[in-house]
């Protein structure tokens, strides 16, 4: 059973699903990402016209918090409507390296099904500023 601080967080992810804007894959995504203060920063998967430009929740997320001063995250929650638990995609793995380090990632479904692993086994032997 996942614990309070889980819970909460994939409330936020599956709150801030509803706000996705996926008007062509019609594919909503939410995220959740705990920082150091327990504060929970959110996103949502952001489409465009030109479809290139289109963001995921978990970048939307990782740059709100950011952009406000967020430091020391502890975990991301990820909510998406699928019964096989959607991981993130290889960009938000790079991303989330670089700004939030070897944090907890919790996969969760509208179902309640959730799966919690640390980053590095979704993405090892990742490059980041410590080969520069
Ligand atoms: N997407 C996310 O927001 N996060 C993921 O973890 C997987 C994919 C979005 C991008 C796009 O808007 C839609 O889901 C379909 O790929």
């Amino acid at each position: 059973m996942p614990g309070p601080k889980l819970d909460r967080t994939v409330a936020a992810a599956l709150a801030t699903r509803l706000n996705a804007r996926a008007d062509f894959s019609k594919f909503k995504v939410g995220a959740a990402l705990e920082d150091g203060n327990g504060i929970l920063h959110t996103g949502c998967n952001v489409e465009n016209a030109t479809y290139g430009l289109t963001i995921c929740a978990e970048r939307v997320a990782v740059f709100k918090a950011i952009s406000e001063g967020a430091k020391g995250f502890r975990r991301v929650a990820i909510v998406a409507d699928t019964d096989n638990l959607t991981p993130p995609c290889g960009a938000c793995r790079q991303i989330l390296w670089e700004f939030c380090g070897d944090v907890e990632i919790i996969l969760a479904n509208l179902q309640g099904k959730t799966e919690t692993l640390q980053l590095s086994t979704l993405f090892p032997r990742a490059f980041d500023a410590s080969f520069l």
